[in-house]
């Protein structure tokens, strides 16, 4: 359920008409709905009542500084993987140890900053950087937590680009080499193993594989145990999948239940690292109609979002529902919605059946609170667009539109 939803034949934002925001705000822009987040946050946080947990919000999901504060507030911690993104995390004002450190290839630089603020845990993708870890946390006197991250080689069942647990992807620990890290780690003296981590893939939309791989790491943490090597924390990742068309992943309360029933006498933390289901839905991209261009082939409608806007439709075919602001009884056709970036690949929306509109019209494309602005780019020189946070009748400038000047800043 979201806070998009129309009222007397217009798409509203909770209380606010998206059209009055175009207004406002300009066009192509970025709405989030506050409500939708904290309902999100609180069902997924309150499926794991039972147990005592984190919800680290994964901020390549959606890391505007004003959300990640909106959903801290909510008692969320971070799960981050670059500098910046610790940067954000600590603007928002969250606690560094409610942050967790993923990623394969985290630089000297970005461990250093991560040690000095003194997060949570690092989840460690290879024995090198293990190694790494414990040489920067040595040389500033400190040690650090980390968790391995295990390669458990389950199938999500997702698009590849987004499956990450499988033995041929660049993520995570083999089993065997796992053991070899923990075994190095005990040794270490800047390093503390405290935890371990697995995260399989995005948009799962069933809860076996999650449990395949739970099973696996939870067989895994029982060998360390008979070793004498006993953790506190197990980090289960996000990927829970969302609607964007016609998929029915479980519900959060479903997964939830299923997870803390597995987990319940384990004696373990248990962190969560949901993004798409706290924020895909939560956001929605506004994009004004600039032409509709008939071809005696096709028809056109060519908006003003693009690509670096919203990549993912280019990136992973994937489907974002479409509507008109002004949901009045029109005729359908079908049509491209496409960008006005030079390649074929520039689109929103493929042999879309759609109500006729005309230029000038308003058009919400739903689902884009994830992976939505955080993959936009500035290319054919475009202008990232502005993001919006709607709360009730209130509403919030989260980041304004780039300019010109901001295009040029740092070519000195
Ligand atoms: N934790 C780790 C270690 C991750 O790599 C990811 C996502 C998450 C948590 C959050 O996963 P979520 O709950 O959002 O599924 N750009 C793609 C998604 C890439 C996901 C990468 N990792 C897309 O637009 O579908």
């Amino acid at each position: 359920m979201h806070h998009f939803q129309p009222k007397d034949g217009l798409l509203y934002a909770e209380d606010v008409p998206v059209t009055e925001l175009v207004e406002r705000f300009g066009s192509p822009l970025y709405v989030y709905s506050a409500a939708t987040f904290r309902r999100h946050f609180q069902q997924f946080d309150s499926a794991f009542a039972d147990l005592d947990h984190m919800v680290c919000f994964s901020v390549k999901a959606n890391g505007n500084v004003h959300v990640l504060k909106m959903l801290a507030e909510q008692g969320a911690g971070m799960d981050i993987v670059s500098g910046g993104e610790l940067h954000r995390a600590l603007a928002a004002g969250v606690e560094p140890k409610k942050i967790v450190y993923s990623g394969v290839g985290k630089t000297e630089a970005e461990i250093r900053y991560a040690v000095e603020q003194d997060i949570l845990m690092f989840n460690v993708e290879s024995l090198p950087e293990l190694e790494e870890i414990e040489r920067v946390a040595g040389a500033l006197g400190r040690k650090a937590g980390v968790s391995l991250r295990i390669n458990p080689d389950v199938d999500p069942k997702t698009h590849p680009y987004i499956s990450t647990g499988m033995k041929n992807n660049k993520f995570g620990l083999e089993m065997g080499q796992a053991l070899e890290g923990y075994r190095l780690a005990q040794r270490m003296e800047h390093v503390e193993p405290i935890g371990v981590d697995c995260h399989i893939g995005s948009q799962l939309t069933t809860i076996e594989p999650f449990m395949e791989a739970l099973d696996k790491v939870l067989d895994f943490e029982k060998n360390l145990r008979a070793e004498g090597i006993g953790l506190r924390y197990i980090d289960l990742g996000g990927g829970l999948g969302i609607t964007y068309n016609e998929e029915a992943p479980p519900h959060p309360k479903e997964f939830g239940a299923a997870i803390v029933g597995r987990l319940k006498n384990e004696g373990l933390k248990l962190i969560l690292e949901p993004g798409r289901v706290i924020s895909g839905n939560a956001g929605v991209l506004l994009t004004k109609v600039t032409y509709v261009k008939k071809t005696p082939f096709k028809n056109f409608i060519i908006v003003d979002a693009a690509m670096n806007d919203l990549v993912r439709p280019s990136l992973y075919q994937s489907y974002h529902r479409i509507t008109p602001a002004r949901q009045s009884d029109r005729p359908e056709i079908v049509v491209d919605v496409v960008g006005p970036i030079c390649e074929s690949g520039d689109f929103l929306a493929k042999e879309r059946s759609l109500p006729e509109v005309e230029a000038g019209e308003i058009l919400a494309v739903f689902s884009a609170g994830a992976y939505g602005f955080t993959m936009s780019s500035n290319y054919n020189a475009r202008l990232r667009a502005a993001e919006v946070i709607v709360d009730g009748d209130k509403t919030i400038l989260a980041r304004r539109r780039e300019t010109y000047e901001d295009l040029v800043r740092g070519e000195l």
